[in-house]
């Protein structure tokens, strides 16, 4: 049976565009049949009509936790991926979505995370705190910001030369490798969050034992899916 994900996303959308292109020339189990946004004029919203998925511009205010729950509930929602999505989920969702919401971070949790820890300030703290290591994690949400389970995550090298921006990117292309595969393997049950909110069917860590990842080009790909894969088996 195919599993139904809603993506919620505020901004550029390009985690979105990475799980849409991982997912569709797989013939996965798992389709984004609805991407929603607090933001309409969000470039996510935007790709997903040009991909000729449905959209939802979100309401605010006192709707929003009604809202949200209907259009969840009306589109047979299985799993919900927060894709750069900076609005806190209400906790009732959270409550239905246990072990089926997902979100990407871009540091290593619990690092650098929670209440306004996102975008551009993730970065600049991580370059401000002198650490060395930086990367991608998705775990599953619960009723605090970037604190439920970690599922999965990926080391990126911060260098001495890095800006915001050269490590925002470096950290970026990780997410987009990383969070698709984690989102499919979700999706089809290969990994779960236990009753006693561990998670199974994932590594003790998805990284290398080398010192670092490959961080760009096809050889990030392979990493991540050769380490995930590990898992699997
Ligand atoms: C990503 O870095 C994500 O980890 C963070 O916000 C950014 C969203 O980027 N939560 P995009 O909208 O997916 O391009």
């Amino acid at each position: 049976m195919t599993s139904r994900i809603a993506v919620l996303a505020s901004g550029r959308g390009s985690n979105l565009e990475a799980l849409l292109d991982y997912l569709a020339p797989r013939a996965s189990n798992a389709m984004v049949t609805l991407v929603a946004s607090d933001k309409s004029g969000s470039s996510a919203l935007a790709l997903a009509q040009v991909r000729d998925i449905e959209t939802s511009s979100l309401e605010m205010g006192a709707r929003y936790e009604a809202s949200l729950s209907d259009l969840l509930e009306n589109h047979a929602v299985d799993l919900i991926v927060l894709a750069g999505y900076l609005k806190l989920v209400p906790s009732s969702v959270i409550h239905s979505f246990r072990g089926r919401m997902l979100n990407v971070h871009p540091a290593l949790l619990p690092a650098f995370g929670g209440e306004g820890m996102y975008g551009a300030r993730i970065h600049r703290a991580v370059l401000a705190s002198g650490a060395r290591v930086s990367g991608a994690t998705v775990h599953f949400v619960d009723e605090i910001y970037d604190h439920g389970a970690i599922i999965a995550q990926w080391p990126v090298p911060v260098y001495g030369d890095d800006t915001e921006t050269t490590l925002a990117t470096r950290v970026l292309r990780a997410e987009h490798a990383l969070l698709p595969r984690v989102v499919d393997r979700v999706a089809s049950g290969r990994i779960k969050l236990g009753v006693d909110n561990r998670v199974s069917g994932v590594m003790d860590i998805v990284a290398p034992r080398d010192a670092f990842a490959p961080v760009s080009g096809e050889d990030l790909d392979v990493a991540i899916e050769a380490a995930l894969a590990l898992a699997d088996s």
